[in-house]
């Protein structure tokens, strides 16, 4: 009867919805061979940036650190640190004492027309937050030495030189690149006339959490982030690091994985919303593989795929949505709640009614579906990324099975209920023999940053 028919018409209608929505998310849904291809490519990029001849043309640029181990529990003193590259900007003082670790911070604000101004104004900026900071801690009698955790890519020519080579994420202070960040900090001080502190390291964020969860587990020898942005560095035999003389035993090696595929080898993967993406950053065709995964993309990569699901008819029932244009409207957080398990599809309704999106039900139900596929496939390329590590590692060692840490940090590993088991998942299939340990840093890169401080203190000492 008319009934029947009327139910078939709906059913026709919602079918062929699912397969308009599944021709959209379908470039973004990665077989088990294409993320060991992906795996495949970064082992071949690794292998390039550590090679000596072949490094300038690597899109991993496998930058040395100069940090040669990871903590072994003698490390003492009183330290000040810098983390600057995140979503904040802080301060502390970091003890180091017989009993463990104790420390101190603020969160100082920088404005984004100081990350895009001048780079004497940022550094003079930084001066005046560390002023702040020990006058508010008592600290101003003091010569303190400084960890500097710096989450940008740098070359390295020893602990505490580090010739920055491009901004990435926000940043964009001019007259920093190709400069030495040590010598910046260190002249901004001088003008500040700012006696009370010494830099004696640089470390990127990855270096410091891998330092920091290290000084717990020995067997933490990797540092993720997944933050706003990602990256990853491991503890490499110095036999396969061409760029830096000498043969024994071990150094860190900051990867920039980042930058992965900026040599077109990931183009393949790329979809129309991650391409709309790239061309609205202020670093096109840059740091390709990190926006992919980081937070600081993903809301954007969500936002291009609503849109096209609005011309499409298939979301909000076709009607306009002018507040799908504004920039950067779904945050980390927001792609982290709507995965929240439990959380009823009313209550995801009253977030985007938030937001000023007039969600019916079914709105919400496919608004989920895609900040699913976005933020399944970041965990999944991510760990291709950290399996080709891995394995890398248990070759270097001729090892049949290789136990190892991972220490990890970021605000999207943190906050995403997922990302961190889908993470694991993928790793465990594309890297069987490795058996891998995730570990959370708190406050790593700070920590860490007052640790390779340590560390170099303690070799100095020893050198003596
Ligand atoms: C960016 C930076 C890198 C940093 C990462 C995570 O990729 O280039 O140095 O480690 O963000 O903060």
């Amino acid at each position: 009867g008319r009934g029947a028919a009327m139910v078939t018409a709906v059913a026709l209608r919602l079918a062929a919805q699912r397969r308009e929505v599944e021709e959209v998310l379908g470039p973004l849904r990665l077989t088990h061979a294409d993320l060991e291809k992906v795996q495949a490519l970064m082992r071949e990029e690794m292998e390039r940036g550590l090679g000596k001849e072949t490094n300038p043309t690597a899109s991993v640029r496998m930058l040395p650190t100069y940090v040669c181990r990871t903590p072994d529990g003698t490390e003492r003193g009183d330290f000040l640190a810098l983390d600057l590259g995140g979503t904040n900007f802080r301060v502390l003082v970091v003890r180091v004492t017989e009993d463990g670790i104790s420390m101190a911070s603020e969160i100082y604000v920088i404005p984004a027309s100081i990350m895009q101004g001048t780079g004497e104004a940022l550094f003079d900026h930084i001066i005046d937050c560390v002023i702040d900071f020990q006058m508010k801690q008592n600290l101003v009698t003091q010569m303190l030495p400084l960890g500097f955790t710096f989450s940008f890519p740098c070359e390295q020519v020893g602990l505490d030189k580090a010739l920055l080579l491009t901004w990435t994420k926000g940043f964009s202070a001019s007259g920093c690149v190709g400069q030495d960040v040590v010598q910046l900090l260190r002249e901004a001080a001088k003008r500040k006339q700012h006696l009370g502190m010494q830099v004696v390291a640089l470390v990127n964020d990855t270096v410091g959490t891998m330092m920091a969860c290290g000084y717990d587990d020995p067997k933490c020898e990797i540092g993720l982030i997944v933050g706003t942005g990602t990256n990853a560095c491991y503890m490499e035999e110095m036999r396969n690091v061409g760029l830096v003389e000498g043969d024994q035993g071990r150094m860190c090696i900051n990867m920039e994985w980042g930058a992965f595929g900026d040599n077109g080898c990931l183009d393949h993967l790329f979809t129309d919303f991650d391409k709309v993406v790239d061309e609205t950053t202020i670093n096109p065709g840059k740091q390709r593989f990190e926006k992919l995964i980081s937070g600081m993309y993903l809301g954007e990569i969500v936002r291009q795929i609503l849109l096209v699901m609005v011309d499409k008819q298939l979301l909000f029932q076709g009607r306009p949505c002018p507040k799908l244009q504004t920039r950067n409207i779904f945050q980390t957080k927001f792609l982290s709640t709507i995965e929240l398990n439990g959380l009823a599809l009313r209550q995801i309704r009253a977030i985007l009614n938030e937001l000023e999106l007039d969600a019916s039900f079914e709105d919400s139900v496919l608004m989920r579906e895609v900040c699913q596929a976005v933020a399944l496939r970041a965990a999944q390329l991510c760990a291709a990324g950290l399996a080709a590590v891995v394995e890398k590692m248990r070759e270097n060692r001729g090892l049949e099975e290789l136990s190892v840490t991972v220490g990890v940090d970021g605000t999207l590993y943190k906050l995403h209920p997922r990302f961190s088991d889908n993470l694991q998942k993928t790793l465990k299939e594309l890297a069987p023999n490795c058996n891998v340990t995730f570990m959370l840093s708190e406050d790593g890169s700070g920590k860490g940053a007052a640790l390779v401080a340590a560390v170099a203190n303690t070799t100095a000492n020893a050198m003596e």
